[in-house]
């Protein structure tokens, strides 16, 4: 994928980062995501009192892509308050994978990885 379209997704990710509710953890995070027709489609993460309630940044992008029609993610870009790339969680990596591909890129800080590379045998039907 061209340059600038991970700076876009960059970007939109940064923007979803600012409507953060980190409360407890002070740890923001935001996500973007390509879908394979096109759509860029954001989360950011919502904390709780009773902390193992908190949903993850992805989680709300994951609801937002099937708000928005659905389909499959194929690129990623997750960001901290700082917006540089962070790796999701092994929770959210299983999301992604069941929402995307083994093919689907993630910007990661060594660089793009696939799915398949962040989650080597990971669970799922067949
Ligand atoms: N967090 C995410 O939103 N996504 C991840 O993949 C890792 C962690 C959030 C959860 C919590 O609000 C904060 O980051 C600190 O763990």
């Amino acid at each position: 994928m061209p340059g600038e379209t991970w700076e876009r997704l960059r970007e939109a990710a940064v923007e979803a980062m600012g409507h953060a509710y980190a409360p407890y953890s002070d740890y923001s995070v935001g996500v973007a995501g390509l879908t394979d027709d096109g759509r860029v489609v954001v989360g950011c993460n919502v904390e709780n009192a009773s902390y193992g309630l908190t949903l993850c940044a992805e989680c709300a992008m994951v609801s937002n892509l099937h708000l928005g029609g659905g389909g499959k993610l194929t690129h990623v870009y997750c960001v901290n308050a700082s917006g540089e790339p962070i790796m999701p969680c092994g929770r959210c990596r299983q999301l992604l994978w069941e929402h995307g591909s083994p093919a689907t890129e993630l910007m990661t800080d060594e660089g793009v990885l696939t799915m398949a590379q962040v989650l080597p045998k990971s669970w799922g039907f067949e």
